[in-house]
């Protein structure tokens, strides 16, 4: 069995966030053929051509960090029916300078939150646009809207609601197996 090295993008850097709780579920739930951890993306400078002359040690860090991982999930909130800022920063950055992308040709899935019922569809979409782009083969099923997420956790973090967790653990799977037919030699 192959195994793969999964980057956790957070589009959320709030301390208490929902979005990085997913997250911190997820490394709990992956199946034995994905192993991951979560690349920060909070001390990113805003994307500016002209600092490529001096990259920030902060932007190494992140893509050297990429080019170590061979597969990314996304988990971010919708704010204002798109992703944060902050996310689509982390994605500039990444795909910059021309030619060294980080991301070009990874498998992707997108995991998008709410608090409210839609479950980040804006956001999980607009995200899509991007990675089409960057030519990151992006899981189709299962589509992870997760909806209600302020009540799928106890008070120390962990995931409470079954069904979410047997739902997070099945997406997971998938992308072990998405990840595997897009990469296998
Ligand atoms: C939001 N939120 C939000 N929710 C939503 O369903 N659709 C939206 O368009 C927005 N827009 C939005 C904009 C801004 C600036 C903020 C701060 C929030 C609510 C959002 O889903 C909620 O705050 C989540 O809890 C944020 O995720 P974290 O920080 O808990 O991971």
């Amino acid at each position: 069995m192959n195994t793969y090295k999964v980057a956790l993008i957070v589009g959320s850097l709030r301390q208490n966030s929902l979005d990085r709780k997913i997250a911190l579920s997820l490394i709990q739930l992956m199946p034995e053929m994905l192993s991951s951890a979560i690349i920060e993306i909070g001390d990113l400078p805003f994307y500016n051509e002209d600092l490529e002359q001096s990259p920030p040690e902060s932007w190494n860090r992140f893509r050297d960090e990429l080019n170590s991982s061979q597969a990314v999930i996304f988990i971010t909130p919708e704010y204002n029916r798109s992703v944060p800022a902050v996310l689509k920063n982390a994605i500039d950055v990444g795909s910059r300078p021309g030619g060294k992308s980080v991301w070009n040709g990874k498998p992707a899935a997108v995991i998008s939150t709410s608090t409210g019922t839609m479950g980040g569809f804006g956001a999980n979409h607009h995200l899509r646009q991007s990675l089409v782009y960057l030519n990151m083969p992006t899981m189709q099923q299962p589509e992870v809207y997760i909806g209600g997420a302020g009540k799928l956790f106890d008070e120390a973090g962990k995931m409470t609601n079954e069904s979410t967790s047997a739902f997070l653990t099945a997406a997971l799977v998938a992308f072990g197996n998405w990840t595997d037919r897009i990469l296998k030699p």
